[in-house]
């Protein structure tokens, strides 16, 4: 059946099913040439199942997909690669040990003859890598072990890999989601530029601003189904979250009204062991406080806070809690003294995938649930466990499935449960609710409020401004390693955040 020729992508009428979920549901959707047609919704809706469909990772159970008027059915990610779709992952999926252009080449590698044998040909490889970075502007070399970039640089490569195999259409799943500014600005700078060319972006985020920065259309799904496609001119904000998360969503943010106390936890010169990082870092927390830590991607603040909790080393100074000085060497002597960290990097190094959603929950709190005899008291775990998750909503069909088959927004949720659930006296939160939906965001920002609202402390590490503005008692800004300043309340506002946050010497 010929299609419509004004489409690049027709998906017509999908159904998936996993044992459990319904998690397509005769969903339509149509892509037309050289857009940016952005998916939203919420963790959980189907966002990335459509795109696995489509790329052939997965085989729907139901349905039609059209490229370019042609009916296709990818049995494989090659295929699919083969035929002009390429698709940016949610879950990076890299080979560390390997080099940059052996990643970005991989499965495709050019060849050369040499008598009857084929050899990879690694001059070419490399040079076509060196273009190819080049033109992206990108800052490393073809040569870099995987393994050694950073995480955005890795997420660089695979756009590079995308663009490499010359698509005409291109999915990117989150592909900001650990980005900084200048990257993100570099990123669209591609996207626009492909755009030109014809090829059809096929963009998923959760980030509202980037949405209407890009996107010429947006299709909206909700609970495996397709709940409308617009122009992005059509929508502003507030019509996009109500098509999300079906009803209206008048606050973003709850009230935070706890009146902060006494000081609980002081650091006092905190200066990192490594070269190019924090330094002389003086920062005090008080019982019932939401400090927000604010500056760019790079600021440090991550590496920071992780010293905080024992991961990593610092050079000089000193930390007390409650009044009294105390040396923290480990992760585990950070959870004796009462602190607990969301990590930034939850899925590198947050997930047990084969183990369930309770497990993942309770692993760093079982101390706490044995019965008198010395067995652990199981029905207090299901319990504690599933309470948490269900309270931030986490889409599962029962609390028994392994986190590895839940939606990456959802993955999050749990790793959030679990340090909820060690019921911290002072809780640091690194970019708490990235990739996680909007009305999810709220029942974490609710959860942060009781918690100080209960004399709980909570360091929270944002680089979503209007999340600083809305939750924190006061905010400290990074640049470089170095504290520029610490806000006020009344001070605090995007414009003073900047400002320190770009404070170089
Ligand atoms: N391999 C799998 N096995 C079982 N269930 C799965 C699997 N992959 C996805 N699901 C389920 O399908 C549904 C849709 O998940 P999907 O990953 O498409 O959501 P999403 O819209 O991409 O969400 P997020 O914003 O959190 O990434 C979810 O309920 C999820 O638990
Ligand atoms: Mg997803």
């Amino acid at each position: 059946m010929a299609q419509d020729q004004n489409y690049i992508l027709e998906m017509c009428n999908i159904t998936k099913k996993f044992p459990g979920v319904l998690a397509l549901d005769d969903v339509t959707l149509r892509v037309r040439p050289g857009t940016v047609h952005s998916l939203m919704g919420e963790n959980g809706a189907g966002k990335s199942t459509m795109m696995k469909c489509l790329f052939g990772i997965y085989q729907e159970d139901g349905g039609e997909i059209f490229v370019n008027g042609k009916k296709e059915n990818f049995s494989s990610a090659k295929h699919a690669l083969e035929t002009g779709v390429s698709m940016i992952h949610q879950e990076l999926s890299i080979v560390p040990e390997r080099s940059v252009m052996e990643n970005i080449w991989l499965g495709r590698e050019p060849g050369k003859k040499l008598g009857p044998v084929q050899f990879v040909d690694h001059k070419k490889m490399f040079k076509d890598t060196e273009t190819l970075l080049k033109n992206l502007e990108m800052e490393f070399s073809p040569n870099d072990r995987m393994g050694s970039l950073s995480i955005s640089h890795q997420q660089a490569c695979e756009i590079a890999k995308a663009v490499s195999c010359d698509a005409s259409i291109v999915v990117m799943d989150e592909p900001t989601s650990s980005l900084t500014e200048t990257e993100v600005n570099h990123l669209f700078k591609i996207i626009n530029s492909l755009r030109d060319k014809g090829v059809a972006i096929i963009y998923i985020s959760h980030k509202m601003s980037e949405i209407f920065q890009i996107s010429d259309d947006v299709s909206v799904m909700r609970d495996g189904k397709l709940i409308a496609t617009k122009k992005a001119s059509e929508l502003d904000e507030d019509k996009l979250i109500k098509l999300m998360v079906g009803r209206d969503m008048t606050n973003r943010f709850p009230p935070v009204d706890s009146i902060p106390a006494e000081v609980c936890l002081s650091a006092k010169n905190y200066t990192s062991d490594v070269e190019r990082s924090f330094k002389d870092i003086s920062l005090d927390l008080r019982k019932g406080e939401i400090l927000g830590l604010g500056g760019l991607v790079g600021a440090q603040r991550t590496e920071f806070v992780e010293s905080i909790f024992g991961l990593r080393k610092i050079k000089t100074g000193t930390l007390s809690i409650n009044g009294k000085e105390i040396r923290i060497k480990s992760p585990e002597d950070a959870i004796n003294a009462g602190i607990g960290l969301i990590t930034e990097d939850r899925r590198g190094s947050g997930i047990f995938p084969l183990l369930s959603i309770i497990d993942n929950t309770s692993i760093p709190s079982l101390k706490g649930c044995r019965k008198k005899v010395g067995f652990l008291d199981h029905k207090k775990i299901f319990n504690t466990a599933t309470g948490i998750n269900k309270k931030l909503r986490t889409k599962t069909p029962t609390f028994h499935t392994p986190i590895q088959n839940l939606s990456g927004g959802n993955q999050q949720k749990v790793i959030v449960s679990r340090w909820l659930m060690t019921l911290p006296e002072i809780l640091i939160m690194d970019e708490p609710t990235r990739g996680i939906d909007v009305g999810a965001k709220y029942e974490i920002y609710t959860i942060m409020s009781e918690l100080v609202n209960a004399g709980k402390a909570i360091i929270m590490v944002s680089s979503e401004m209007p999340e600083l503005i809305g939750m924190s008692h006061r905010v400290a800004v990074l640049c470089n390693g170095n504290l520029t300043g610490v806000l006020e309340k009344n001070d605090i506002n995007s414009e003073n955040i900047m400002r320190l946050a770009t404070q170089f010497e």
